[in-house]
């Protein structure tokens, strides 16, 4: 089948994370270059990354890529490219895009020059001349980023974000973007394909994000299983592929893998919130909620990876209630002295009030917040626990 070149954008700081996933994939070659994973694919590889990809935020088709610093040398770069062969005489055309340190800079107005030029180029090749179109049919999304005068024509094959799972649908406060949790869940190395039964423990569970997406990782439910897709209603892309893909990612689903998930949160209403959610993404059996205050977080088990994003302060309480509150969340993961903890946050000097220098940090951005990714390595296991 036909190669393409497919972009996958992530956010900043977990390219790696979804390398690795693309590698298992078996994408090797996957440069990241500006926020963008870029591989050579097929229309099956289209439908299973956007079935499979956890921390991916989208699928992308590269259609063209040139310079230009003048609207004539935009609107002839869109023109040049074979819109006939990706969209339809009813097409529904969105255009999205983004500007950094280049000439043409004003976003809205090159992707009304690229837009006038792709419908130049439909009206010329099939839709006989016309100059308007009601534009009825299947939404495609048309991407017009510029980068150093560099520009970047992609079509959207995800449609809504690929964070959209379908399992969070009720409102609360401050979660987690799905595709984000699911990253920060590979990065603590949580893997109970490896280490069946280990220990996973969210105690600020909020809605639930977390422990359902490690749940969905230990049971191999694929993220996209429940959604669909905008290239399903797109002429251009072969039927039945998407059928396919869920198919084989059904196939390779674990319900029987022993999962020992821990989620808490001193909110009733979220853990109301969060069972709802485990529920409609169906790993409601295989996760321990219950209503507790982090600060007397305990656990009989050992080695167990203890992953969260407790309140900042900004957004949900004050500064000083949430350092007093970390100082006596260090406390109690102090008592735990064989668990990793892997804690997101913007708190300024987290780790003062957290009582304790991180073996690991990372710069990290949730939702346009600057957070610290603090890493902390308990004592290994030893060798007769490992028998
Ligand atoms: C930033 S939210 C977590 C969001 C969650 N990751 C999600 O995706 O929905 C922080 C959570 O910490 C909870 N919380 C605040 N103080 C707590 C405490 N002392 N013990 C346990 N949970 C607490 C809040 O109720 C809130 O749900």
């Amino acid at each position: 089948m036909l190669a393409m070149k497919l972009l996958i954008p992530v956010a900043s700081g977990l390219e790696q994370i979804t390398k690795r996933q693309l590698f298992s994939l078996g994408f090797d070659k996957a440069p990241a270059d500006n926020g963008r994973i870029e591989i050579d694919g097929s229309w099956d590889d289209v439908a299973r990354l956007n079935v499979l990809l956890r921390s991916g935020e989208r699928v992308l088709i590269m259609l063209d890529k040139f310079h230009a610093v003048t609207f004539d040398e935009l609107y002839e770069g869109v023109y040049n490219i074979p819109w006939e062969n990706w969209l339809t005489v009813d097409s529904k055309i969105l255009m999205d895009g983004k500007s950094v340190q280049s000439v043409l800079a004003a976003i809205k107005v090159t992707g009304g020059v690229a837009k006038k030029a792709i419908i130049r180029r439909l009206g010329d090749k099939i839709r006989s001349g016309r100059k308007t179109f009601a534009e009825t049919g299947a939404r495609s999304i048309v991407g017009v980023s510029i980068y150093k005068d560099e520009v970047t024509v992609t079509l959207d094959t995800s449609g809504e974000g690929l964070h959209k799972r379908g399992y969070r649908s009720l409102a609360y406060s401050a979660p987690l973007k799905e595709t984000l949790a699911a990253a920060l869940i590979e990065s603590t190395f949580y893997n109970p394909d490896r280490d069946e039964e280990k220990p996973f423990a969210d105690p600020f569970c909020g809605s639930g994000t977390l422990p359902i997406e490690a749940a969905m990782k230990g049971l191999h439910i694929a993220p996209g299983l429940k959604r669909d897709f905008d290239f399903t209603a797109w002429d251009c892309a072969p039927k039945g592929i998407l059928e396919r893909a869920k198919e084989e990612a059904k196939d390779n689903e674990k319900p029987n893998a022993k999962l020992q998930i821990f989620a808490s949160d001193i909110n009733p209403e979220a853990i109301s919130i969060a069972k709802y959610h485990a529920k409609r993404a169906g790993v409601d059996k295989h996760i321990h909620f219950t209503v507790a205050n982090a600060t007397q977080f305990k656990s009989d088990k050992k080695y167990g990876v203890l992953l969260c994003n407790p309140p900042y302060g900004e957004r949900l309480s004050e500064e000083k209630e949430v350092r007093a509150l970390m100082s006596a969340f260090g406390k109690a993961f102090r008592a735990l002295p064989d668990w990793n903890a892997y804690v997101l946050t913007s708190l300024p000097d987290f780790e003062r009030w957290f009582g304790k220098s991180a073996d690991k940090k990372k710069k990290l951005f949730n939702a346009n917040l600057v957070c610290g990714f603090y890493s902390y390595f308990g004592k290994p296991p030893k060798l007769e626990d490992l028998k």
